[in-house]
């Protein structure tokens, strides 16, 4: 019994502090600052494709033809780093401006990786 109290008595000032902090996220620098957790050097093959994969492909990618691209233009895809370098300008301001994915959802660390790639010259 002493043991369970003295345990939750050290992890909720914890707990308390990650909430505080996810609160501050929000209004955290969309590029990113030192204190952001993001990687220093933002790569697709690290970073970046693991989050297209996840989000955009459904939609957005060259193996998709007519109504399996749910509307999406054709000529934006973000299935290789080729083409994902393509429209990497214009999938940062819908990312940034919370339009793509059209159903929502991207955290905000994603939206400000997917910024730090484009601003680092989108690195393979
Ligand atoms: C469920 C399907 C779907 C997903 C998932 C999706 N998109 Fe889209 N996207 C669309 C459709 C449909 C359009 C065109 C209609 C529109 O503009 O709303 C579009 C348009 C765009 C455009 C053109 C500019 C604009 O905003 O209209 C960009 C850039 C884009 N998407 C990027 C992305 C990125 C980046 C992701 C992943 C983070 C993503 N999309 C996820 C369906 C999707």
């Amino acid at each position: 019994m002493m043991t369970t109290r003295r345990t939750l008595s050290a992890v909720l000032p914890l707990l308390a502090a990650a909430l505080f902090c996810l609160g501050c996220d929000d209004k955290a620098d969309p590029v990113g600052d030192q204190s952001d957790g993001l990687p220093d050097v933002v790569t697709y093959t690290q970073h970046v494709k693991p989050l297209l994969d996840a989000s955009c492909i459904q939609c957005h990618a060259t193996f998709r033809q007519g109504a399996d691209r749910n509307g999406a233009p054709t000529g934006i895809n973000f299935d290789t780093y080729s083409v994902a370098r393509a429209s990497a300008d214009g999938g940062s301001m819908s990312i940034q401006a919370g339009t793509m994915p059209p159903a929502g959802g991207l955290s905000q660390y994603d939206r400000s990786l997917f910024a730090k790639w484009v601003e680092q010259g989108t690195q393979e």
